[in-house]
């Protein structure tokens, strides 16, 4: 099934406006009543694995992400105790609403693993399809599943009777480069119980390559036929390509990965737009530094000081990639040991920033 043919669900563009097409309604909301889930915000922070601790999601719901999802948990690793992946588990109420992501490949591994999760307290179950990565889809997980329309309406289906929370799907918009299935695994969802889908406008075999096909989003959200909220994904890293995805694909919300990391005021952008349709201006170095001292001082307490600051540092080239780093400074940022070792090269940045500014 192509795209190619179809138009875009573009809106007229002489009438299109963001802040009037959601006026009023700045969150949406998923699921059955009796337990649907909240969403305040357009703007939703995207799963990303080793980019998804829990003080991250925390700031990034606390500036404007509507939602959280936990990166992707594979069930066997869950099933047998992966002291990591219970640690993963671990979160704080503020990140709610809170979904937690499963791999899926069949029954026998996925509801013994719903089981385990229910008494965790997750606000939704959200079902990766979309994995493009070799090992996994070659065993069947991930995107693998684009290619079995009817498997993944089982598998919603089987999943939606054994939770009491909205379950949820994460696609691509295929398998195969010109084979954009999504359409027909979305209908299926849909009529199985999915509460919601996201979809990435890549297929697998176009991994991050292909450019994002905002008209192949467009099919999938003319597929839910408005059942249910559309997510589109892929390549919106301010607001004016959350506006493009807004615009071009009819999309109710958007999800944001790459472009958040060491940028979590994306969502606050893209939020306090639709709201008041007013640009906000970027953050300052202080206002930024202070954000990756909390984000660090999370990292800490979870994982202790050393093995924290591993994980943190290689934020500090996104959080501080537009003040002007240059290579000298990120070979001696990659060296650092410690907080305490970072903190004199922060210092330089600021005094750097203060002479430009002077
Ligand atoms: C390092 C990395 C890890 C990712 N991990 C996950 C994951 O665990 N679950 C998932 O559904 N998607 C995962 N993704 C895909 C993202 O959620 C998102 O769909 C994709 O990056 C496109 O959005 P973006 O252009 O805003 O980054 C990952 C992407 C990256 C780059």
């Amino acid at each position: 099934m192509s795209s190619a043919s179809r138009e875009p669900a573009r809106q007229d563009p002489a009438t299109w406006d963001p802040a009037t097409r959601f006026a009023g309604r700045p969150g949406f909301r998923f699921g059955p009543p009796e337990r649907a889930v909240e969403v305040s915000s357009r703007a939703l922070m995207a799963p990303m694995m080793g980019y998804n601790e829990a003080p991250l999601r925390r700031i990034c719901r606390r500036y404007g992400s509507g939602l959280a999802v936990t990166e992707m948990v594979k069930p066997e690793k869950l099933l047998r105790g992966d002291p990591n992946v219970l640690r993963d588990l671990e979160f704080a109420d503020e990140e709610r609403p809170l979904g937690v992501q499963i791999a899926v490949r069949d029954e026998e591994e996925l509801l013994p693993a719903l089981e385990l999760l229910a008494p965790r307290g997750f606000d939704f179950v959200d079902l990766n399809m979309g994995c493009p990565l070799k090992k996994e889809c070659n065993k069947g997980w991930g995107a693998a599943l684009l290619k079995d329309p009817a498997k993944v309406a089982r598998l919603v289906a089987a999943s939606v009777a054994a939770v009491d929370v909205p379950v949820t799907v994460k696609v691509r918009t295929g398998y195969e480069l010109e084979e954009r299935t999504a359409p027909e695994v979305v209908e299926g969802a849909i009529e199985a119980g999915a509460a919601l889908v996201c979809v990435h406008g890549r297929t697998k075999m176009g991994w991050y390559r292909e450019e994002n096909d905002l008209s192949a989003i467009a099919d999938v959200v003319a597929a839910a036929r408005g059942r249910v909220p559309v997510i589109g994904n892929g390549d919106v890293v301010d607001l004016d390509t959350a506006l493009a995805m807004f615009e071009q694909t009819g999309c109710d919300a958007v999800m944001i990965g790459r472009g958040a990391v060491g940028n979590p005021w994306v969502f606050r952008e893209v939020d306090h737009y639709l709201r008041c349709g007013e640009r906000l201006e970027r953050p300052d170095f202080a206002t930024v530094r202070e954000l990756f001292e909390e984000h660090m001082e999370g990292v800490a307490e979870i994982f202790g000081e050393r093995k924290g600051f591993r994980q943190v540092r290689r934020y500090a080239f996104y959080y501080f990639g537009r003040f002007g780093l240059d290579n000298a400074w990120r070979a001696r940022a990659a060296q650092a040991k410690t907080r305490a070792e970072l903190a004199p090269l922060l210092d330089e940045i600021e005094r750097g920033q203060l002479s430009a500014a002077s």
